[in-house]
């Protein structure tokens, strides 16, 4: 155990200047440690491991949670990395895998946070339940931001306790007797909430598809993005743009037609927007900038990526009052009574970071953020377009799509992991789609990513 805490806590520090060329890169650490997150063995102290219990109760497992296949993909990662570490004790892991984000958060954010926090132990600031939509100010915060050029007020907005938690909430909205699209590969909330939800059929292993679920092939050679012309009509559409993990983000163009088709279908848009800040093209940041989108879509979204908040929770949902099903009844209005009834509210200290988020300085902050993340990434697609390999995503999002082609993801995975010790996403992961490609992530001190760069190179040279 000892051993694999002192692999976990490494120390890595390398030359930059080969990977940084004629740019102007930034460096935030100069030494970095990466602990390690210990992960408690939790023992029942009740019952001796010895003992066999052969009590069942007399509750049968819900069929819908039998259909999923294996673990949900990050955990498999995790697995695979905690045994790697175990046959190389003392081998220095670089994750770019699940994509989780690594720098801190800013300061100006974090002293909102603490501000909140005690202002909890006095009489005069302490608070209890909040509004289970979020605090207003946030909400507003959050319309005028991202929604004032599109529009969409604060009472449209939902702040929630993350995006992922969001997809299922909006499932449970949805019910099980809907039918889904979803580009394929996509980041796996969308399928697996799909199937718990009871929206789809058996996994077929011979096609690696859910029954019931239209997957929208999305590959270099249609731009990443689905031939409408060929996907069936389903009730919900998810879309994902800038799209994990592909990186790639659809175009006005594109997201016109994408309207237009669930407009002719009479079908509801979930968009994802969770990397919508990564954009620096002329690529729309939010659905609503399409004419015509609050009348079909919702859009979820995310602090997570922006402002380091993966850990500190907090989201939003923006449902259009303009939204309505076939008998005209709002979907807002449904939405907020699935909120009211399994959600209390978003922490109050989350919501003092998001406010400070949105301050003049806080939103500079999350760019430097986001702009140090860029940074890691351009390092990344220069690494693999050098060693010839066709590289996608990068420019719109903290994602690299690399290309494989012929081999399995899973094999090039472990072959990156075996080799160099750096934890990538095999393709397949995200849906039949993926097959072929890995995920590297950009989330990473600079000097992990030039490293595992550096190890790269010398594989694949
Ligand atoms: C496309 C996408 N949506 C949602 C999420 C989840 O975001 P959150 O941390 O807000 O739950 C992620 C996280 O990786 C993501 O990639």
């Amino acid at each position: 155990m000892a051993a694999i805490q002192q692999s976990l806590s490494t120390s890595i520090s390398s030359s930059a200047s080969t990977f940084l060329g004629q740019n102007k890169l930034r460096f935030r650490n100069q030494n970095v440690s990466m602990p390690g997150k210990t992960s408690g063995i939790v023992r029942c102290v009740a019952t001796p491991s010895t003992e066999k219990t052969s009590y069942k109760t007399q509750v049968s497992r819900n069929e819908n949670l039998a259909k999923l296949q294996a673990g949900y993909l990050f955990p498999e990662i995790a697995r695979r990395r905690s045994a790697h570490m175990l046959k190389h004790p003392d081998a220095q892991i670089i994750s770019l895998g699940i994509g989780d984000t690594t720098e801190p958060i800013p300061e100006v954010i974090t002293s909102a946070m603490a501000k909140r926090a005690h202002e909890l132990s006095t009489l005069n600031g302490y608070s209890g339940y909040g509004a289970e939509q979020g605090e207003k100010q946030l909400r507003a915060s959050i319309a005028s931001t991202y929604y004032a050029n599109v529009g969409l007020e604060e009472n449209e907005i939902f702040v929630s306790d993350g995006a992922k938690s969001d997809i299922s909430r909006l499932q449970v909205l949805f019910g099980s007797n809907v039918s889904m699209a979803v580009q394929d590969p996509s980041y796996p909330a969308y399928v697996d909430s799909s199937v718990i939800m009871g929206q789809t059929g058996q996994f077929q292993k011979d096609v690696e598809k859910y029954g019931n679920i239209a997957y929208m092939r999305c590959t270099p050679e249609n731009g990443f993005f689905p031939d409408l012309s060929s996907v069936p009509r389903t009730d919900i559409i998810f879309f994902c743009s800038p799209n994990n993990p592909t990186g790639s983000a659809a175009s006005r163009e594109q997201l016109t037609k994408l309207v237009q088709f669930a407009k002719d279908n009479g079908s509801i848009l979930v968009y994802d927007s969770a990397y919508a800040m990564y954009i620096c093209d002329d690529s729309p940041k939010s659905i609503f900038e399409i004419p015509g989108a609050k009348e079909v879509a919702i859009e979820v979204s995310s602090f997570s990526k922006y402002a380091g908040f993966t850990g500190v929770r907090l989201g939003w949902t923006a449902i259009p009052k303009a939204l309505l099903y076939s008998d005209g009844f709002p979907v807002a209005k449904d939405f907020n009574r699935i909120v009211c009834t399994s959600f209390n509210g978003a922490s109050n200290i989350a919501q003092a970071g998001g406010l400070a988020c949105l301050s003049p300085d806080g939103f500079k902050a999350m760019m430097d953020v986001v702009g140090y993340y860029k940074e890691n990434t351009q390092i990344i697609m220069d690494t693999f377009n050098s060693l010839g390999y066709k590289v996608y995503g990068g420019k719109n999002a903290p994602y690299v799509w690399v290309h494989f082609p012929g081999r399995s993801s899973w094999e090039v995975f472990s072959e990156i992991l075996e080799k160099t010790h750096v934890v990538t996403t095999p393709g397949s992961g995200f849906g039949p789609g993926g097959e072929g490609f890995v995920r590297v992530s950009a989330f990473g001190h600079r000097e992990n990513v030039i490293e595992a760069c550096r190890r790269f190179k010398e594989l694949y040279k």
